[in-house]
């Protein structure tokens, strides 16, 4: 990885994100951005009360944006949400723009791992396992497309795989 350039993390909800984007900001003196906490921030609500009243599509047009702007920074470890390789643009932007690794889960340990979250709205779409199913499904070759390397979280707690994905960078 080019040390001046961004890291990008996609993958699922689940797949550790956020937690192992923190521990790789730490490791490499990078600045840890949570795409979905600066969405948040931004609209002064949560993202439950943004799709409520906006919808799905309302969620992804502040999402581009907030992308769009944070991938004009350099030196970042962003952490994006799951749909965030929906919009083609976004993942020109992340190509471009940062070095992208693919956080991979089973859709059992995301079962195990978001049992008790309330605050993604996709997961009150309808049974869990099969709204997981689904999405992993349709974006499964979006992650692929804007992947630089791909790593499988099921097995490691963010500071295992931190250390692993640090030693593939
Ligand atoms: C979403 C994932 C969430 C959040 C929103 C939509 C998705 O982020 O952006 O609830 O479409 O998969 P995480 O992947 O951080 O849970």
């Amino acid at each position: 990885m080019n040390p001046a350039s961004n890291l990008v993390l996609v993958g699922p909800m689940g797949a550790g994100k956020t937690c192992v984007g923190r521990r790789m900001a730490e490791r490499f003196g990078l600045r840890l951005v949570d795409a979905d906490h600066e969405i948040e921030r931004l609209a002064g609500t949560s993202i439950n009360t943004i799709f409520e009243v906006e919808g799905e599509a309302g969620f992804r047009a502040r999402e581009s944006a907030v992308l769009a702007a944070l991938l004009a920074q350099d030196g970042i470890v962003l952490s994006t949400g799951g749909g965030a390789v929906l919009d083609p643009d976004n993942r020109r932007r992340m190509r471009e723009r940062g070095f992208v690794v693919h956080l991979v889960v089973s859709v059992e340990q995301q079962l195990a791992r978001l049992a008790r979250d309330r605050s993604r709205p996709l997961l009150a779409r309808g049974d869990r396992e099969q709204v997981l199913r689904d999405l992993s499904a349709h974006r499964a070759p979006l992650y692929a497309e804007v992947a630089d390397l791909v790593f499988d979280t099921d097995a490691h707690d963010s500071a295992a795989a931190a250390e692993l994905l640090a030693r593939e960078l």
